[in-house]
């Protein structure tokens, strides 16, 4: 059965998510737990306590409960999702599945060590054209659940994002001081590479990674978007269009 959708923007409505749920059991975006789990034991400690955003079908929490991360909250705006992973393993029923929107986190300040997303943030940004010019509206959506997700972290938590966007696109959005944290980059992936992304609080952005803050509202954008295109000459600009099934 085809779970892809009639059109990109699809990928943003709970109604789709809902219903593809209703008969896909199982989906991994970007790669499974082995493709990244070297990275994943650098940065997050098996006592973390550990928030996963939109955490669809995947078994990325399953597979890193076994690998001995046990305090793992799980929220997806799913209902349906939320429902049927709640019971799909041992390793599952040992950890919280909330139905809950992350544009609405209901956490208290400093609640988890690290925050990871896989592919989330990327299924709320289908809509855009331009990945060069992103929206206002995504802009400000992507700004207010930052600010969310830096509140939920303890002092020196981690955000962790896997994605499918290069540096250029991505950390435009994640370069702000209000956020309270910096920037690493790591890649992985043969042939078609992902992106892993750690923010850590407490830690100030690199002089350059602070320079892309004028660059969020699109002002100064072109200097920097003819470096960055002439420096990923042979990368795919089309991001938001790969995800597919
Ligand atoms: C592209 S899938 C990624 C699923 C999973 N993280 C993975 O790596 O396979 C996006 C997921 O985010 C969820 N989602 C999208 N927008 C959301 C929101 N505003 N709040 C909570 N979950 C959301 C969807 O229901 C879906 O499960």
């Amino acid at each position: 059965m085809s779970f892809l959708p009639d059109k990109n923007t699809d990928y943003a409505s709970m109604a789709y998510w809902n219903e593809r749920y209703g008969t896909e059991e199982s989906f991994e975006w970007c790669k499974s737990y082995a493709g990244f789990k070297d990275l994943i034991r650098k940065e997050v400690q098996p006592t973390d306590r550990i928030l996963m955003l939109g955490c669809g079908n995947s078994s990325l929490s399953e597979d890193m409960y076994r690998d001995g991360f046990h305090k793992i909250t799980n929220v997806d705006y799913s209902t349906v999702v939320v429902e049927n992973m709640k019971n799909r393993s041992a390793e599952a029923r040992s950890m919280q599945w909330l139905v809950m929107d992350i544009k609405d986190l209901k956490f208290e300040s400093g609640s988890f060590d690290v925050v990871l997303e896989k592919a989330t943030l990327d299924a709320l940004l289908v809509g855009e054209r331009d990945p060069w010019r992103l929206s206002e509206n995504s802009r400000i959506l992507m700004d207010e659940i930052l600010i969310q997700v830096s509140n939920v972290l303890s002092s020196n938590g981690r955000f962790i994002s896997i994605t499918f966007a290069q540096p250029h696109f991505r950390k435009r959005l994640y370069a702000r001081q209000h956020y309270g944290w910096n920037i690493g980059t790591e890649t992985f992936g043969d042939g078609f590479h992902f992106f892993f992304y750690v923010m850590t609080k407490g830690e100030r952005l690199s002089e350059q990674d602070a320079q892309l803050q004028s660059t969020w509202s699109n002002h100064n954008l072109e200097s920097q978007s003819t470096v960055a295109r002439l420096q990923e000459d042979n990368n795919d600009d089309s991001y938001l269009n790969s995800i597919e099934m």
